[in-house]
């Protein structure tokens, strides 16, 4: 029997957990006070964008030890505590990474570098962001942990040599076929969160029959959708069916808003679960 998540609702769910309150923030940052939304309790107001950066600024610094210069005016706005999840799910320590689409604050592969020892290869497709993201990582001095690779519009093929691989390959991966995303949080540039696809789901199946080939075994790649893109996710699962991928999929719960991991598996070295017709 074909698993069939998104119709069975059996998908375990991960509370996201949040060690670092408003009222802590506030009270080791003061300057977090006018952005407040409510006072008692302390809300940040989540629809302003110089509020967003200052906070994930601080939650960066604090509970991660990084110095994060955010992108002030179209990059989407990077919460480190989803993504430390993320990672925290996916990844063990002393791996090799390869991130699909890094961004301007290269905050996934900072994390990975930082907090779990990896070796990071991060493609980005924005020449300003790989500019800012080069700038995060020296100011973070990890340098020597994480390469930035311009990836001039490709995924992986035509990028690496045949002979590259890691443990794991992981991406947040532009998936609107539309955008939707309310302004204030994206500020403009398409190629961030659109993919093409009826759903927006042509970006990660291309993602899934290119990474196959550079994934050590045993290896995972994985990605983060969120539940709003039922379409994507029901799209994704399918292909994943129809080319019989071992996979797992958990949901990460931040507030009111959840978000879907995929883990998929190479389990064994022959693996000729892509069909050579597909590719
Ligand atoms: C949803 S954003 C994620 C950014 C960051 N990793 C994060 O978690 O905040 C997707 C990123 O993928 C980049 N991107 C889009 N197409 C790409 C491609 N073909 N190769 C590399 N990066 C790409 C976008 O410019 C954008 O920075």
């Amino acid at each position: 029997m074909k698993k069939k998540h998104f119709e069975d609702k059996g998908i375990p769910l991960f509370q996201i957990q949040n060690n670092y309150p408003t009222s802590k923030a506030i009270q080791l940052h003061p300057d977090l006070i006018p952005y407040l939304k409510t006072i008692n309790p302390p809300r940040i107001n989540k629809e302003s964008r110089e509020a967003l950066l200052l906070y994930n600024y601080y939650i960066a610094q604090d509970l991660y030890d990084l110095n994060i210069t955010f992108e002030k005016n179209n990059a989407i706005i990077p919460t480190p505590l989803l993504r430390y999840n993320f990672l925290q799910q996916v990844i063990t320590k002393n791996s090799t990474i390869l991130e699909i689409g890094t961004g301007a604050s290269a905050i996934i592969a900072l994390l990975a570098a930082s907090q779990f020892n990896a070796q990071v290869y991060a493609t980005e497709i924005d020449e300003e962001y790989i500019i800012l993201a080069k700038e995060n990582i020296a100011q973070n001095k990890l340098s020597e942990k994480i390469s930035v690779i311009n990836s001039k519009g490709k995924i992986i093929d035509g990028i690496f040599q045949s002979d590259f691989s890691v443990d794991f390959i992981i991406s947040n991966p532009p998936y609107y076929d539309k955008i939707l995303s309310p302004k204030f949080l994206w500020g403009g540039k398409s190629h961030e969160l659109i993919s093409e696809g009826k759903s927006g789901e042509k970006f990660i199946i291309q993602l899934i029959k290119e990474g196959w080939k550079y994934l050590n075994v045993p290896g995972i790649l994985s990605f983060i959708i969120p539940k709003t893109r039922h379409d994507t996710l029901v799209a994704i699962e399918q292909f994943l069916n129809e080319n019989e991928f071992e996979y797992d999929i958990i949901g990460l719960l931040a507030g009111n808003r959840t978000r879907y991991v995929f883990k998929i598996y190479k389990k064994y070295m022959k693996d000729e679960l892509i069909s050579s017709e597909m590719i």
